[in-house]
């Protein structure tokens, strides 16, 4: 079957032959209808990813961890042309956290990642896949359900920032989070999702950016209440002006200097999740920086990879924006390309064009 491979960490990707064993019990068939092309994949396809490996006994490994498809065969649970999504990342089989399916926390980092790390993706035209592995997509948002992918990451990141929270009162005295602010820095497609969920919660949010918004920005954070800051990417000079935060996400994925530079921005109890990949610069933490740690009890948390609960919830949140936020939804996909397109797609694998939120590869 056709597929997308890459070969790291050899940069650049193929378009091949790839062939599987369909005999496997236990398994069922899903035809690929859709894959999203996401950061991490531009990073395989640059020969930049370090964690990225190839499956054992093959050679190369076909890209892709987002992807919709449909359900080839009746199974136990799902039926013949039921649309699904697979869990991208799967247990070590050794810790306890993989047992209890939740190789997020995997303890032995042995776990696998489709078209990451260690296990085939699903950027091909078909895959076969155990039932626990899949999450229904519902017909209502079928045209923008590919981004429960990313948005399964960030369900993931919330629950996990509000369970540190537990450890004080952190609702506001109407016994919402109405009366808290969140910063988000970086307006990719992660920070734009994780600023708009966090509005599902109810924070005051804002997302920071070192250029003015572009016209899709400006739709989608008028919708959604989000407050835009040009900030000359210069946390420096929102401190100076009195900006604080009760909790702040990194989610720019460019210098670690934001992480050092956040501290100084938070409130008392405030919280920094870290979920970008910095490429670059580091996060010095001078003695002020180190004292606000402590005497202002603050956490920092790093946030990675949703598991099935979190793309179930994910889909019911895509859902919720789809009745509440009419036309924030449509802004989702800006690009969809054919999969005999083979040069747009690799120059989309290749490079990200500014302001560009999802682009889809449509078998
Ligand atoms: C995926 C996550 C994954 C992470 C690290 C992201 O692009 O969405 O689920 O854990 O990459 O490989
Ligand atoms: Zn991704
Ligand atoms: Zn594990």
């Amino acid at each position: 079957m056709k597929a997308i491979m890459v070969k790291p960490p050899e940069r650049g990707i193929k378009f091949s032959n790839f062939t599987e064993d369909e005999s496997v019990t236990g398994q069922l068939k899903i035809r690929t209808l859709e894959n999203g092309i996401c950061g991490t994949d531009r990073e395989i396809v640059a020969g930049l990813l370090g964690a990225s490996s190839i499956p054992k006994g093959s050679s190369e490994m076909v890209l892709g961890h987002e992807c919709v498809g449909v359900v080839e065969e009746d199974g136990d649970v799902f039926r013949k042309g039921d649309i699904v999504m697979p869990v991208n990342r799967r247990g070590c089989g050794q810790c306890v956290n993989c047992l209890l399916g939740r190789p997020d926390f995997c303890e032995t980092g042995n776990f696998v990642e489709a078209g990451i790390k260690g296990m085939h993706g699903f950027m091909r035209e078909s895959f076969m896949d155990q039932e626990k592995f899949l999450v229904k997509v519902p017909g209502t948002i079928m045209n923008f359900a590919i981004m429960a992918q990313p948005l399964s990451d960030l369900e993931k990141s919330v629950e996990e920032i509000l369970t540190m929270q537990k450890r004080m009162r952190w609702n506001c005295n109407d016994g919402t989070f109405n009366c808290r602010k969140a910063l988000v820095i970086g307006t990719g497609p992660i920070g734009t999702l994780t600023a708009i969920l966090l509005r599902s919660y109810g924070f005051q949010v804002s997302v920071l950016n070192r250029r003015p918004a572009n016209e899709r920005e400006k739709r989608m954070f008028e919708i959604t209440e989000v407050n835009y800051e040009d900030g000359g990417n210069d946390l420096i000079n929102m401190w100076d002006s009195g900006k604080t935060y009760d909790l702040i996400i990194e989610a720019s994925g460019s210098d670690a200097a934001f992480v050092g530079k956040s501290i100084h921005l938070l409130k008392n109890n405030g919280i920094l999740g870290i979920f970008g990949f910095s490429s670059r610069g580091s996060a010095v933490l001078d003695h002020s920086a180190v004292q606000s740690i402590a005497y202002k009890s603050i956490a920092v948390v790093g946030l990675i990879n949703g598991q099935k609960p979190h793309f179930e919830r994910a889909m019911n949140r895509l859902a919720e924006w789809k009745s509440k936020w009419p036309g924030l939804v449509d802004e989702f996909i800006t690009r969809s390309i054919p999969v005999n397109d083979e040069k747009e797609i690799r120059s989309a694998l290749e490079n990200k064009k500014s302001g560009e939120i999802k682009i889809t590869i449509k078998w």
